[in-house]
């Protein structure tokens, strides 16, 4: 069966997390606190926070294993960068963070498991935060590449694939770690300066990659988001591609062409949002162009045309509203998850057949799942169809594009192992395994298989074939 697959044999099948929705740890071996750790801890009340996590800190030699058992040949994670440069402006890197790494890799790579591997995955150094502002300041870029350096030489003989940033275009967006200052018209300013200097930091750490692992391959991760229009009115389908002009295109485009597209600096001048972009930084995003593109798929959108002067909202994740251009709206073909992300299998195909159009660049899928609030049966099991029908409807449009000719390298689907959701704590869980804790209460922490641990396992060995 595998024989006939339209999967490469080099293909890899994986899953996701990140390391501080998985890791736990806070402040053991002595890990500094990040803005990631700071606002989930803001939360904590309600939410699990990031102190113990799911424990991949302690508890990776059983998980690793597990990932053995369901036959992965990827994991994409994330390195800590507070475990490596607690504060973020030290010189030296901590070593009892890079000693954790190593242990990581190396369990990893006595299973054969490929890691893929984040540098920064919302983790920014509490340190950067207070000290610098963070992304605000150009020194961060600095500190970031010595973070990156410092992962590229102790790790490279390990990590063959390697991603800069997740979701740039996301995190711009997420105020309650990004803090961009003023309010207004200053706010939006402050959000585009943190954006082009996380551009700098990621064309930087490409260069740099590059240059010391001329073998490894390396691309930053994006959110993706597309937009279908509400209605074939035409300013609807104006609205739609606007959203993903303004939104998806101008990250991928800079990352990929090494420039920002026209459109894109002309809403910018528009509203006086343009950042500082210098001939210097100009020739080192040109310089850093990545080698494939990652992306994360979770939902669609739909957009129709949106005043000039109705109220703007250029954060909410699930209900943009940029005036003058779009705005989102629900879609009434698409179901939602309970927590109001819409499931579009088909318009993965669509992102797949897009992006390869656009770029000619092999693709990854970085992570693709649903969150739910998963609960134990009675038997003690964990009856999760939903999250296998997600999966095979998703892998069969994945399928689908691959047959027609997209290049994709591997998909990763989010997440492997039940983590603290970025945004709704412990109780919306992505795994394929389930962690045994309450949001406030950690308790044991025992690992349950899902049902759809059993149907990506099939998934795997039959090299996407078997989908029910
Ligand atoms: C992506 C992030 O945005 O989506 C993950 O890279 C996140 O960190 C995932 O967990 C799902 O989002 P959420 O908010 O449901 O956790």
């Amino acid at each position: 069966m595998a024989s006939e697959s339209v999967f490469p044999p080099a293909f890899l099948w994986g899953a996701s997390t990140s390391a501080f929705q998985v890791e736990g740890g806070l402040t053991a071996g002595g890990k500094g606190l990040s803005v990631a750790d700071v606002a989930a801890r803001a939360k904590a009340d309600v939410y699990a926070d990031t102190s113990v996590a799911a424990n991949f800190y302690e508890l990776y030699p059983e998980d690793i294993a597990l990932m053995a058992e369901l036959g992965l040949q990827s994991y994409r994670m994330s390195i800590n960068w507070t475990r490596i440069y607690p504060h973020g402006t030290e010189q030296e890197p901590n070593s009892e963070g890079l000693a954790f790494y190593n242990r990581v890799f190396d369990e990893l790579a006595r299973y054969g498991i490929e890691p893929i591997v984040t540098l920064y995955h919302f983790d920014l150094p509490l340190g950067l935060h207070e000290d610098l502002g963070g992304w605000e300041s150009r020194a961060t870029i600095e500190h970031f590449i010595r973070y990156a350096r410092t992962c590229f030489e102790h790790f490279g003989d390990r990590v063959k694939w390697w991603l800069t940033i997740n979701e740039q275009n996301l995190l711009a967006r997420k105020d309650k770690i990004m803090h961009p200052q003023g309010e207004g018209d200053e706010r939006e300013r402050s959000r585009h300066r943190m954006n082009h200097h996380m551009f700098l930091a990621n064309a930087r750490a490409v260069s740099l990659c590059h240059e010391l692992l001329p073998d490894a391959r390396i691309a930053p991760t994006i959110a993706w988001l597309p937009s279908y229009p509400a209605t074939a009115h035409p300013d609807d389908v104006r609205a739609a591609r606007d959203a993903d002009d303004l939104y998806n295109y101008y990250a991928t485009d800079v990352y990929v062409r090494g420039a920002y597209p026209e459109r894109y600096l002309f809403w910018l001048r528009e509203h006086g949002w343009e950042p500082e972009i210098t001939a210097e930084d100009e020739a080192v995003l040109k310089a850093g162009t990545c080698d494939f593109l990652g992306f994360n798929y979770y939902v669609t959108f739909a957009a129709e045309r949106c005043p000039p002067d109705a109220p703007a909202d250029y954060t909410a994740i699930l209900a943009l509203v940029v005036p003058g251009r779009f705005r989102y709206v629900p879609n009434p073909f698409l179901e939602a998850t309970e927590y109001g992300w819409q499931i579009d299998p088909v318009g993965f195909r669509t992102s797949l057949f897009d992006l390869w159009e656009r770029y000619r660049l092999p693709l990854m899928i970085t992570e693709n799942g649903i969150g739910t609030a998963d609960v134990v049966s009675e038997d003690g099991a964990v009856h999760d169809d939903y999250r296998s029908l997600y999966l095979r409807d998703h892998i069969r449009e994945m399928r689908q594009a691959v047959a027609e000719g997209v290049e994709v390298l591997s998909y990763n689907m989010w997440s492997f192992i039940d983590i603290v959701s970025s945004s709704s704590g412990f109780s919306k869980r992505y795994g394929l395994v389930y962690v045994d804790r309450d949001e406030l209460d950690a308790k044991q922490l025992r690992r349950i298989r899902k049902d759809s641990f059993e149907t990506y396992r099939r998934i795997i060995a039959s090299n996407g074939e078997d989908l029910g």
